[in-house]
Formats: structure tokens, C-alpha cells, sequence
């Protein structure tokens, strides 16, 4: 468990290679085991797995490159009528997006998060695109597939973020 936390990283260039439907579901549902505040789970996914769904995601996130080459990307949407009080989907999305990414990086897949929220011109986009009802909210969009890239894990431990007691 915690080599996939240590080894997970984005990944920006995925080999010409497809992702089978279970294991995309096996992912989702890792996403949908995530904690929510008062277990609401206020999220909803759509499934990119056609080049041109990918394409058309691809051309509505201008930091999106790697999804020219990611076989697979799942839209991570908030539904505001859901979630405990306002703003909790923002948490309990993200939860749920970490979880994607570490199901699959343990299932020997690479992916990378990309931000739509707190982009408001994006999200926009992303509603008006996909036609989304109004309590439907564009969180976060995931490339996922086989990496083409061997990244090095970095050294993040800091000691100096750890505050004992008092600040
Ligand atoms: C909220 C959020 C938004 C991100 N948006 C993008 C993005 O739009 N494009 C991109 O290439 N990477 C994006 N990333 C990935 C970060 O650049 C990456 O996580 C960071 O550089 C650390 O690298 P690592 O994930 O390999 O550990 C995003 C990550 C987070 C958590």
C-alpha cells in the first residue's frame, strides 16, 4: 500500500494500449469506497474511452496533453444536491480521485489529475459540453492507461511541515 503511494506519479505519455471495462470499474469503485463527509458520496463519473471522447475532453482542458496518447479518461463530476453542506463535494471529490489514482497505480496502471475546479471558465465549459444538469458540478478530469514513462520517486519527506502541539 504504501510503495503505491511512494511510486504513484503523473504520467503524461501512455502506450497505444487499451484499458479493459472491468478494470476501469474496479478503479471507479475504489473512487466510490473513498470517505465523504457524512458518507454522501456526492460524486458522479463519466467514462471517456474512445479516442474521440478522449479528443473532446483533450480540447476543453488546455493542460491536457498527455490525453493524446491516454486511451482512457474519466470525468469526476460533484452533485451539489447530494453533498452534506456547500462545498463538501470539493473535498469529497478529491477523496475520491486519490482513490483512483492509487487503484490504479496498484493495478499496474499510471494516471494524472487534472483540475477543472476551482477553474470556473472551465467548468463552464465542461457543463455546457456535456450538457449537465445544474447540480451536476465538473470536479476533475483523470487521463488513465499504461504509462510510456519511467519517472524517478522524488524525496518529499520534510520535517519541517510537521508542527507538534503548538504551532
Ligand atoms: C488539483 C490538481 C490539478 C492538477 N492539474 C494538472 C493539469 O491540469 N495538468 C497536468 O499535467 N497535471 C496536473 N496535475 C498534476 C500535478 O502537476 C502533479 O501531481 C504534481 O506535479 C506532482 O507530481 P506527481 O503527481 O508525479 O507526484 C494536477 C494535480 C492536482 C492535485
Amino acid at each position: 500500500m504504501l510503495e503505491t503511494i511512494y511510486e504513484r506519479r503523473s504520467v503524461r505519455k501512455y502506450l497505444d494500449k487499451p484499458v479493459d471495462k472491468k478494470t476501469v470499474e474496479e478503479i471507479l469503485k475504489a473512487g466510490m469506497y473513498a470517505p465523504s463527509a457524512v458518507n454522501k458520496q456526492p460524486w458522479h463519473f463519466i467514462v471517456c474511452d474512445t479516442r474521440e471522447a478522449v479528443e473532446r475532453v483533450h480540447k476543453l482542458h488546455p493542460y491536457s496533453t498527455m490525453l493524446k496518447t491516454a486511451p482512457v479518461c474519466i470525468l469526476v463530476f460533484g452533485d451539489t444536491d447530494l453533498e452534506f453542506c456547500p462545498g463538501f463535494y470539493i473535498t469529497d471529490c478529491s477523496a475520491a480521485t486519490e482513490n483512483i489514482l492509487l487503484a490504479a497505480k496498484a493495478l499496474g496502471l499510471d494516471t494524472c489529475w487534472l483540475g477543472i475546479y476551482p477553474h470556473k471558465d472551465m467548468q463552464e465549459a465542461f457543463s455546457k459540453e456535456f450538457n449537465l444538469p445544474a447540480n451536476v458540478v465538473p470536479f476533475a478530469a483523470i487521463a488513465l492507461g499504461y504509462g510510456d514513462e519511467k519517472k524517478e520517486r522524488p524525496d518529499r519527506f520534510d520535517a519541517g511541515k510537521i508542527h507538534y502541539n503548538k504551532w
